[in-house]
């Protein structure tokens, strides 16, 4: 039987050569799924406020959003190493409240990491929470939560001094202790550099291929969010048909009374 994957079997993967899968899940029955077919890591996303909730963005996500997701995501007993994001206003006010719900994440909710957008700016809290022995992945480039100062979901690291800035965030969190660092939004040849000079993976979304692992949300692979299509995002599955050609012959048989039949039925 397959063994729980941990970070160091993830920094091996680098290592080696050995692309890292990733892709987002926030309940039971997907994480069983994904398990099945061999997943690397699962990520408990705030994007489950935009793709599940339906939230405009990621920002109203609550910790107690991310606790319920988290534990429901556990509860599959993946072999994948299952990660948290840290959501907006859980880690940005004081060390205290950030140690605190990554704590919370790793305890309450059964998660082996915890997520973190930013780069120099969030480097001591990274230091903070790796003091405690809980394993940190950062996030640098277009981080959704910081969707009000950039403008809008835009390419970061276009022009030098932003690439510099890039360059400088993944030597930050490296150094901070993350183990890993998922770079959304960059040129692929900047994404390249900070994956040839990082010692730790970089897990790319929008980053191109040269990035040591890739991650995607699971609802824009099967074709599940109508909300946005960004360029990055590979459809893989097109489920809404599907939904709803199940739904909709559901529908028709209740009404015609073609459903329950008696094999449907207790006597
Ligand atoms: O919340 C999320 O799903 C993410 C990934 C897109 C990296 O942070």
């Amino acid at each position: 039987m397959k063994k729980a994957t941990t970070i160091l079997d993830i920094q091996k993967m680098k290592a080696e050569g050995e692309k890292i899968s990733m892709l987002t899940c926030y309940d039971y029955p997907t994480a069983r799924i994904m398990d099945e077919c061999g997943i690397d890591m699962i990520l408990i996303g705030d994007s489950v406020g935009v793709v599940y909730a339906g939230y405009d963005n990621t920002l109203p996500v609550t910790m107690e959003d991310m606790i319920y997701h988290t534990r429901a995501v556990v509860r599959a007993q993946p072999k994948a190493l299952v990660v948290a994001d840290m959501p907006f206003l859980s880690y940005q006010i004081d060390m205290v409240s950030a140690r605190l719900n990554a704590g919370r994440l790793i305890k309450e909710g059964g998660a082996a990491a915890v997520k973190i957008e930013g780069g120099v700016n969030v480097a001591p809290v990274i230091e903070a929470i790796t003091s405690m022995d809980i394993p940190v992945v950062a996030h640098i480039g277009l981080t959704p939560q910081s969707l009000h100062r950039m403008g809008g979901y835009r390419v970061q690291g276009r022009n030098n001094e932003q690439a510099e800035k890039l360059l400088a965030d993944a030597r930050a969190v490296e150094s901070a202790g993350a183990f890993a660092v998922v770079l959304e939004g960059i040129p692929t040849a900047l994404a390249a550099k900070i994956t040839s000079e990082s010692g730790i993976p970089t897990i790319g979304i929008g980053a191109g291929p040269s990035c040591d692992g890739q991650v995607l949300v699971i609802h824009d692979i099967l074709g599940l969010c109508e909300k946005y299509a960004p360029k990055f995002v590979k459809r893989y599955a097109d489920l809404k048909p599907v939904i709803a050609q199940a739904i909709s012959s559901y529908i028709q048989e209740v009404k015609e009374g073609a459903f329950p039949t008696e094999g449907n039925s207790f006597n």
